[in-house]
């Protein structure tokens, strides 16, 4: 078997694969002292020493100091490359982040962001390096120690992805009948318990197209904590939304982290968003192929001397930069 006929593993059977979404849809690190946007202020983030820009070449350096024993990383990428074909998409790419955190993975269009997530949650294998999730590594299991690895992970794709023909009850009760054996009424207490959890309490019996986009997505989320995750992963989960559906799903994704201690990783472009939810971000460079940034957003706005990483964060446009 080659690389590239072992790229889509079993996704019809993760709780992760939505019903509508095909899957090919000295520089230390660190984050400021200062609140990230209305996220709780969590003593793991206070520790580190500084917000840089980072050649692909030094990243294996902050990897080093990101191996911190006061930090417990629940998702470890080690030098994760992806093909498609001749083309190399991602070239290397090494992180952790941390039980906790919200974690944003941004960068211009193209750049690899979504190949990046599919290959966290297993829904593709990289064609070289690790990722693991709580310590066991997602690239490589198989039948039963894989399906214990995705329960402990939830995803919101772009779309929502929900099923229209049911209900949302039913819905969000489909990984529940599938990946456990909980009689029918625990599953309508623990289906009404999501939807209170994402402030659609009594929406239980609306049909997807009987809501709006923003509470689509608030289902869709529903669902993807159905099996009590330990983390979320969200590929641009406001897109399509306007600006007050949006703000409310990021105020949403903060009181999940905050009350649930839920670690969440999100793919967004938005600045807005950035700014509001991340604790910590990187930034994929399409040409390096690589990270080209990592810290406190707020930092990388205000101090990055790379000129993309600025430009993006200030938004100009001068032809600089290559994602
Ligand atoms: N299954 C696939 N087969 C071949 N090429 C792919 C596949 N999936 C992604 N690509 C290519 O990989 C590159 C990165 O795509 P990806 O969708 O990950 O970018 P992105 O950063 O998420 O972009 P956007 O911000 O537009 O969503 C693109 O050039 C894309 O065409
Ligand atoms: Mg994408």
């Amino acid at each position: 078997m080659t690389d590239r006929d072992d790229k889509t593993k079993d996704a019809s059977r993760s709780p992760l694969t939505p019903p509508d979404e095909t899957a090919p849809d000295g520089i230390e690190e660190k984050v400021t002292d200062a609140e990230p946007g209305n996220a709780p202020k969590d003593a793991t983030h206070s520790e580190d020493p500084g917000s840089a820009d980072v050649h692909p070449s030094e990243y294996k350096k902050i990897v080093a100091v990101l191996d911190n024993p006061g930090k417990k990383a629940v998702v470890e990428a080690r030098d994760v490359v992806v093909r498609y074909g001749p083309n190399t998409i991602l070239n290397g790419v090494s992180f952790d982040v941390y039980e906790g955190e919200i974690f944003v993975i941004l960068g211009g269009s193209g750049c690899g962001k979504s190949t990046l997530l599919r290959q966290l949650i297993g829904l593709e294998t990289p064609a070289e390096g690790t990722v693991k999730i709580d310590g066991e590594d997602i690239t490589h299991a198989e039948g039963r120690d894989r399906e214990r690895i995705l329960t402990r992970i939830g995803a919101l794709f772009q779309s929502g992805a929900l099923f229209g023909s049911m209900t949302l009850a039913e819905n969000i009760a489909l990984p529940l009948r599938e990946y456990t054996n909980l009689p029918e009424d625990l599953i309508q207490t623990l289906v009404s318990l999501k939807l209170d959890l994402v402030n659609l309490a009594g929406f239980e019996n609306h049909l997807p197209s009987e809501i709006s986009g923003g509470m689509k997505k608030r289902a869709g989320l529903a669902r993807a904590l159905a099996l009590d995750p330990h983390i979320l992963f969200c590929d641009e989960p406001s897109a399509g939304l306007d600006p007050i559906s949006s703000v409310e799903l990021d105020h949403l994704l903060i009181e999940l982290n905050r009350s649930l201690g839920l670690t969440i990783v999100v793919v967004t472009h938005e600045l807005d968003s950035i700014f509001a939810i991340a604790h910590r971000v990187i930034m994929l460079d399409k040409s390096v192929k690589n990270i080209i940034a990592t810290g406190d957003p707020r930092e990388l706005k205000e101090k990055s001397t790379h000129p993309f990483v600025r430009n993006f964060f200030n938004r100009q446009s001068d032809g600089v930069g290559s994602a």
